[in-house]
């Protein structure tokens, strides 16, 4: 019995010549460990393409027609996803038609020619799902803006073509699922059947259990129409299969760029999400005094990047997580973490050939490409329980990965509330221990952070300022826990050198001030909610300078304490005293007994806020989503209302309009 984890690279190739071979490897199962036939000579594909091209996922060749023709796939599964749950949802949704016997492609809609949508009813039997999120204002995802654009513009005739669609949003937003409910109706418009009624998941709520209840409507309808029975087998199966390479040039070896390799050593511009600038850290000093909590100002260096960004854009952040971390789940897995490998999409046509850039390491993996802090999802605990060998640490993992009541009171206690990420899982649990590639199968992407940039471009323009607050918090049996990318840019060193840099890009945002510099603005931004508004003020100041007339800006800017984490308070007042801020609100909520709130003060000032927005001033609001975001939302209502004398259902749609004519402006993060 030969096992490919266990094949050196040179044995590969080596063996690879002999076209007739085929070689065992391991698959993990719930029940009995199952070998499975693997085709070397097709698995060889993999290391020449790397050769020839160092993108992390070699585009296929074949068109998406050819492609599910040549392989018999009659299902085919398209994601819009930003963060990775729509995407996860599709792998697994493709994972479960192998399941019962079917054959499903999943797709990434940016890949594809989109031409190929409408020749779908080509494939006899072919149905085609959509697993789309909302984002912005009823916005698509990025991959998934052309085929939106696509469905939105053509007037094609999709007859035949049976469909399926499950939408990812949050209830808190107001376009729920916008782009969800668009493709389903829009399809239907363009003579698509709907086969599966749309689903719904809303990640304020559970969106896991949302897609399960969409998936347990799914089979019975796609059973029947494939004339299969609707009975699941009892296996579980991979998505990748490991291999361990030894021998493999150092350049050729992924080292954390987060797309085409050496990347990050050989920078071309231009500079996105795919392709990040590594920018050198000039300033970083702390902007809290006496108190442990931290806040960084930072100062990231884009000379020579050819980045443009505007006061309100973003800057997005690629981490690295915790050195320790990464060493502590190589103890408990034994991994050597130092080992070079690649993890290999079984389904030679899907379009992503690896989870994250391969070949690498199992440190880089960790370090660079997976969420090893989030809290354990329970598809992850569900997947990974078959590995504890202790039969009641087993039925403990299944009974909370379960979707019953009981399960689900156990995950909140046991994973939410002493909050068990996967170091201490599989600390809690001595008996699991799983392969370290299923593990990374299952781990979630190591996500870009975003930070609202506190700087003008007028001022700054090779500069782009960050105000982030580093975040660590105690869990209840005392554990510290610390925020990955905060905490890594704290002890990241300033300096020039290549190995402190920073990997960014700008995303753009809706965040603008006014066209007309005579437009008066209310900023609202408690905390480092502050921090956009400090890049607005800097340009009104630049724009001042130039002689030109700027309306009245006026800030409302909360914290804790006067003495401690009152954020640019010199800057703030000079601002005041040269004019360039007319009003400084600023509200301590720990400096008294009772707490004042920027919505306090707000509230006090609802005669002059009226007047604002009477004579067409912009509101801005930045920071808190949960609660901050909410109470000033409200009290607006209740200012148009009173103030306005307009009656609350009048006001309520007034404040809509706001939103609607970009004159009330969120930037909000929870
Ligand atoms: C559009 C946008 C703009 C943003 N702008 C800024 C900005 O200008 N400045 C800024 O500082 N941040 C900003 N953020 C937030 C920022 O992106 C990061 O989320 C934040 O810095 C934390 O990142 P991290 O990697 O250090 O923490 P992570 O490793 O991501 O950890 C954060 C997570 O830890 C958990 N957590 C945090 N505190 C506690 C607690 N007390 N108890 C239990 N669990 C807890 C929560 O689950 C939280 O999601 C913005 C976010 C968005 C989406
Ligand atoms: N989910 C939440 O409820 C929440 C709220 C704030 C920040 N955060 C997160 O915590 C981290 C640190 O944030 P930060 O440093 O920017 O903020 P911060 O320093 O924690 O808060 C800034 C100020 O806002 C006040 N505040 C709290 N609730 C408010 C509300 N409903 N309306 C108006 N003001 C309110 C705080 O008062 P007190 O603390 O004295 O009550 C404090 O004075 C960030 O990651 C942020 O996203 C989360
Ligand atoms: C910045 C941001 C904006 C969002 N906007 C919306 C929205 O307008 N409507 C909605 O229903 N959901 C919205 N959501 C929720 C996401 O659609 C939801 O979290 C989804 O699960 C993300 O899927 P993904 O991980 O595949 O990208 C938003 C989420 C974020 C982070
Ligand atoms: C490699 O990728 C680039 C884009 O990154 C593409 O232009 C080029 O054609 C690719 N080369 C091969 C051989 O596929
Ligand atoms: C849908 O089918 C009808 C009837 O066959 C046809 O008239 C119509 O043009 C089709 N719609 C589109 C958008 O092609
Ligand atoms: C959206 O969903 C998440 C759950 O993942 C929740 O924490 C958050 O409060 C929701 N709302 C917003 C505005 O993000
Ligand atoms: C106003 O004060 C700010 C903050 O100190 C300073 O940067 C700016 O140059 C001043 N502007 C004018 C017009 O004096």
């Amino acid at each position: 019995m030969l096992n490919l984890n266990m094949i050196g690279y040179t044995d590969f190739l080596m063996i690879g010549g002999i076209t007739a071979i085929a070689l065992y490897f391991w698959t993990s199962s719930k029940s009995k460990q199952q070998p499975t036939m693997v085709d070397l000579k097709k698995l060889k594909v993999l290391p020449s393409n790397i050769e020839e091209n160092g993108s992390a996922n070699a585009v296929s060749e074949k068109g998406l027609i050819e492609k599910m023709k040549a392989s018999g796939k009659t299902i085919v599964i398209f994601f819009g996803s930003q963060t990775g749950t729509g995407e996860e949802f599709a792998q697994r949704l493709a994972k479960n038609c192998r399941l019962y016997g079917l054959k499903a492609l999943v797709v990434d809609p940016e890949e594809i020619d989109l031409e190929e949508l409408a020749r779908l009813n080509e494939i006899p039997n072919a149905i085609a799902v959509f697993i789309v999120a909302t984002y912005g204002e009823g916005d698509p995802t990025d991959n998934a803006q052309e085929m939106f654009d696509y469905l939105q513009q053509g007037e094609w005739d999709l007859k035949g073509l049976k469909y399926g669609v499950f939408g990812l949003g949050n209830k808190t937003y107001e376009h729920y699922n916008e782009i969800g409910k668009y493709f389903d109706k829009r399809l239907e418009e363009l003579n698509g059947s709907r086969l599966i009624d749309l689903g719904l998941g809303d990640d304020d709520a559970n969106i896991e259990e949302d897609f399960v209840t969409w998936m347990d409507k799914f089979w019975p309808v796609v059973c029947d129409f494939y004339g299969i029975s609707a009975s699941e087998q009892d296996i579980s199966m991979r998505q990748y299969k490991l291999m361990s390479l030894d021998d493999v040039a150092t350049e050729k070896i992924f080292k954390g760029e987060v797309y085409r390799l050496n990347s990050y050593v050989k920078q071309k511009p231009p500079y996105d999400s795919k392709n990040p600038f590594m920018a050198p850290i000039s300033v970083k000093y702390n902007l809290f005094k006496g108190t442990d909590r931290k806040c960084l100002h930072i100062e990231l260096d884009i000379t020579d990047s050819r980045l443009r960004y505007e006061a309100g854009d973003h800057v997005a952040i690629y981490p690295a997580n915790d050195p320790q971390t990464v060493n502590r789940i190589g103890q408990l897995l034994d991994v050597d973490l130092d080992q070079t490998f690649s993890l290999i999409n079984i389904d030679e046509d899907a379009s992503k050939k690896h989870p994250f850039p391969c070949p690498t390491t199992f440190r880089t993996a960790l370090t660079y490409y997976l969420d090893i802090t989030s809290l354990p999802t329970t598809q992850l605990i569900k997947e990974l329980a078959q590995y504890a060998t202790d039969e009641s640490e087993r039925k403990n993992l299944q009974l909370m990965a379960s979707a019953s009541e009981e399960g689900k009171a156990f995950y909140n206690t046991f994973i939410r509330d002493e909050h068990t990420d996967l170091v201490s899982l599989l600390e809690k649990m001595c008996s699991l221990k799983p392969p370290i590639d299923h593990v990374m199968e299952l781990l979630p992407r190591l996500q870009a952070r975003y930070y609202s940039i506190s700087s003008s471009p007028k001022v700054h323009p090779n500069r782009i300022h960050v105000t982030c607050t580093v975040v660590e918090y105690e869990t209840k049996d005392g554990r510290v826990c610390k925020g990955v990318t905060t905490n890594w840019l704290l002890n990241k060193p300033v300096g020039d050198d290549l190995k402190p840099r920073v990997p960014i890009f700008v995303r753009k945002s809706q965040f603008r001030l006014p066209f007309k510099f005579q437009t008066s603005i209310l900023m609202i931004g408690p905390g480092t909610g502050l921090a956009p508004f400090r890049g607005f003020l800097q340009e009104r100041d630049y724009y001042k300078k130039e002689g030109r007339m700027v309306g009245k800006s006026i800030l409302y800017y909360g914290c804790r304490r006067k003495a401690e984490d009152y954020l640019y308070q010199e800057e703030l007042e000079q601002y005041e005293t040269n004019g360039t801020l007319t009003k400084l609100n600023v509200a301590f909520s720990r400096d008294q007994s009772e707490k004042v709130y920027v919505t306090h003060l707000l509230k006090n000032d609802a005669g002059m806020v009226w007047s604002i927005l009477k004579e067409g001033g912009h509101v801005y609001v930045c920071g808190d989503a949960k609660n901050m975001a909410r109470d000033v939302h409200d009290i607006l209502v209740d200012i148009c209302d009173k103030e306005g004398g307009m009656g609350r259902t009048q006001a309520v749609q007034y404040v809509k309009d706001l939103g609607q004519k970009s004159r009330y402006v969120l930037d909000v993060w929870s």
